[in-house]
């Protein structure tokens, strides 16, 4: 028994960060990622780009809609662990490199987050310039994981078949 307390002590440990998906299938994670990053452009970007293409944007819509997208996005980040690569879900378009290269796509998401943050900073304070030149940045951002167009492919994700 003393051998195998620390034993299961150390599993146990091991295990919390996965615990929230003990009970989730990995293609349930998956399609709750897919219809994530879908509802990105949907429900809160479609509007935002939209009104930000005009001489006068409704900075009330960008700060609403840019804040929903960053709830998303956060929700978004625990939505990768590993075990639900093309290996496991084969209808996922999730590279290996997701989990290879960690870090990098860790720090996209981020970059991701914080464009998506100053733009709901820089409408709530007003200023139509700042606005443009961060939506601007959080366009780009998207593409660090895949192009722009829904069909392409990237470093994070394959092209759809
Ligand atoms: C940190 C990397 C990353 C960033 C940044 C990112 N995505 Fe994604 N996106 C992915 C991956 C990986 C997939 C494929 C997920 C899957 O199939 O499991 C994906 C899939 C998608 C899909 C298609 C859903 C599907 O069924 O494949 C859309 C649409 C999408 N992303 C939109 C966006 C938009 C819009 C942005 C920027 C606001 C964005 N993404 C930023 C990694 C990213």
């Amino acid at each position: 028994m003393t051998r195998i307390v620390p034993f299961l002590a150390l599993a146990f440990l091991g295990c919390a960060g996965q615990q929230a998906f003990a009970q989730t299938a990995p293609a349930d994670i998956v399609k709750a990622r897919q219809d994530a990053m879908e509802s990105l452009w949907r429900d809160s970007y479609k509007a935002v780009a939209a009104t930000v293409r005009t001489d006068k944007p409704d900075l009330t819509l960008v700060a609403t809609n840019s804040a929903k997208a960053t709830a998303t996005l956060q929700k978004l980040a625990t939505l990768f662990p590993p075990g639900t690569g093309r290996d496991v879900v084969p209808g996922t378009r999730a590279k290996p490199e997701i989990w290879s290269d960690r870090k990098e796509f860790e720090g996209n998401l981020a970059t991701l987050i914080n464009a998506s943050k100053a733009l709901t900073d820089d409408a709530t304070a007003g200023s139509v310039e700042k606005v443009k030149a961060d939506w601007t940045n959080l366009a780009k951002a998207c593409g660090g994981c895949h192009g722009g167009p829904v069909k392409s492919g990237g470093k994070f994700r394959f092209e759809k078949e």
